[in-house]
């Protein structure tokens, strides 16, 4: 039985709001300010060698493509073999474009050299772009094609296992964070849907934190509309 459920796309809103808040705060970067880099950058990468900072613009990129590797396209593979290989392809793609950009930024943060932190700035940037179109590209991709496909041959149950199989693996401080940027880049009926469904679903003492995240990022107004069924 076909589902109308839609997994990916409020979390590709997410993802996109993290990608068009910081190109233009990485592109104005002064990287001759130790600190204003250090800032910047710790916000921006995922640090292999130690995955600290699981919070990191690019730690939730990254974890993203994760669970749809492991939950996601093992089960598209059967409907949608070759589409299914590309995705994963780029997956594997981007981690190694992320290697690559993490490195780049432990070395701007060792330097003492300023000219050599502008000129490894200059490189971060276009590897960043790239790296962004591509990502862009992708969500765009899995949205016109894969979504139709996992509607047509999947049912709601399908749908739903993979949603709780992600939510079981997410730790509530991830989930957190990516409330924090998907709360406010949802149009006020996909918000009223995801607080119901969290509402539901959400153990009360992570439901409470949602509320007040909702509260610090969400315009007031649109806020308290798609609030207030549960008052
Ligand atoms: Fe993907
Ligand atoms: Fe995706």
């Amino acid at each position: 039985m076909p589902t109308e459920i839609d997994l990916l796309t409020t979390l590709h809103k997410a993802l996109r709001s993290m990608i068009y808040s910081l190109g233009p705060r990485l592109q104005a970067l002064d990287f001759r300010d130790r600190e204003a880099t250090r800032e910047l950058l710790v916000e921006m990468k995922r640090d292999f060698g130690t995955a600290i900072g699981s919070n990191c613009i690019l730690c939730l990129l990254h974890s993203h493509a994760g669970n749809e590797d492991a939950f996601v396209l093992p089960e598209t593979m059967r409907f949608e073999p070759e589409l299914t290989r590309t995705l994963m392809a780029d997956h594997h793609d981007f981690t190694t474009r992320m290697r690559s950009m993490a490195t780049i930024s432990t070395q701007i943060l060792a330097s003492d050299e300023r000219d050599l932190r502008v000129d490894l700035g200059l490189r971060l940037n276009r590897e960043v772009n790239e790296f962004f179109a591509r990502y862009l590209a992708h969500m765009n991709r899995e949205e016109e094609k894969l979504i139709p496909a996992m509607k047509a041959h999947l049912s709601d149950d399908d749908i739903m296992r993979m949603g709780s199989a992600i939510e079981e693996r997410t730790p509530p401080a991830e989930m957190l964070a990516y409330a924090r940027w998907m709360l406010p880049s949802l149009n006020p009926t996909e918000l009223v849907e995801f607080v119901e469904g969290a509402h539901a679903s959400f153990p009360p003492v992570l439901f409470r934190e949602l509320m007040r995240t909702g509260t610090s990022t969400v315009e007031p107004a649109r806020w308290a509309a798609a609030t207030k069924g549960l008052r």
